[in-house]
């Protein structure tokens, strides 16, 4: 659907900055200190930059209601290091207090945080499925150790591994030793997959309208889970749900997955029932800084 743009030239400053920012080049500008036109308003992809750069709130979009294109103020920035702290400070969480409940309008909190994480071409085509019922999770672990067993058993013929590409034959040959662990801690009565928390968010697109589906997901299920730990609750991916979910017609049945739709990521949390009192260090990021200057 197009959008209405306009620019109200009785207080537009001219200074083009929305036609700067605009990657579609809606906006032209022939010549300085004129009001920007606007051409190609057809191709807008309502990334809301011309708003959000105007100084003077001289354009309208159809695309955004005007009440929610709020100013930036200084109050909304984070210093460096208390950020750091803050990421270094997030960690996957295995055990969740078992009597508080997360409340709705909390869980409403991360699923407006997602919103504002980056999408390619910005399609903001995430879904997000919000579970609660602890007998589904318990019902998707069966179906998930299911998944495993029919890997076990398949891989154990050799043929299996050799008919594959070399470097997914050895991947899963590397996979297999956990997969079985995991299947030996489900059948002592442990719970894998979900670690008896409270919720768990599974966010799923449609593939045909999204150009980096497991990157958008990945990015918005991150911006969820620092949302949570800002209101003091843990949260741990759940790969192998999203990892194997695809494969299983039961799944996606149980999820109401639609058929263009592929589950994405997927992860719990719930207040945590221990509490981390130190930092810790991680490798040193392995870089190569290119600074020689290209010569062709
Ligand atoms: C993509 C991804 C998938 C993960 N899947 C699982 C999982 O299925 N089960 C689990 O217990 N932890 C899972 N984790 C958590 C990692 O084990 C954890 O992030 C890592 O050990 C570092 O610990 P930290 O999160 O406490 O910093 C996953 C993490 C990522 C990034």
């Amino acid at each position: 659907m197009h959008p209405r743009i306009e620019i109200n030239h009785e207080i537009c400053d001219k200074e083009g900055l929305c036609v700067r920012v605009c990657i579609e080049d809606i906006f032209e500008q022939k010549e300085r200190s004129t009001v920007p036109a606007i051409v190609h308003p057809e191709a807008c992809f309502f990334c809301g930059q011309c708003l959000a750069i105007c100084p003077t709130d001289a354009i309208s979009h159809s695309g955004f209601e005007i009440s929610n294109v709020i100013p930036i103020t200084p109050e909304m920035k984070i210093e460096s290091d208390r950020l750091l702290g803050f990421l270094r400070t997030r960690r996957s969480i295995r055990e969740y207090h078992p009597k508080r409940r997360v409340r709705k309008e909390t869980i409403e909190k991360l699923l407006d945080a997602a919103r504002y994480a980056p999408t390619g071409s910005n399609a903001q085509s995430l879904e997000h499925i919000v579970i609660t019922d602890r007998a589904m999770m318990d019902k998707l672990a069966a179906l998930s150790v299911d998944i495993f067993r029919e890997k076990i058993l398949h891989f154990q013929d050799e043929n299996a591994l050799s008919n594959l590409d070399p470097r997914l034959a050895r991947r899963i040959e590397s996979d297999i030793p956990f997969y079985k662990s995991v299947v030996s801690e489900y059948e002592a009565g442990k719970d894998p997959f979900f670690y008896q928390a409270p919720v768990l968010i599974i966010t799923h697109a449609d593939l045909t309208i999204t150009s980096c589906p497991t990157e958008d997901a990945t990015l918005a299920s991150y911006q969820m889970m620092l949302m949570a730990q800002s209101l003091g609750l843990g949260t741990c991916y759940v790969g192998n749900l999203y990892e194997f979910g695809n494969e299983s017609p039961e799944i996606r049945e149980m999820l109401e997955i639609p058929v263009e739709n592929d589950i994405l990521i997927s992860f719990i949390l719930g207040y945590p029932a221990v509490r981390f009192r130190k930092l810790v260090d991680r490798h040193e990021p392995k870089v190569q800084w290119l600074e020689k200057a290209y010569v062709a």
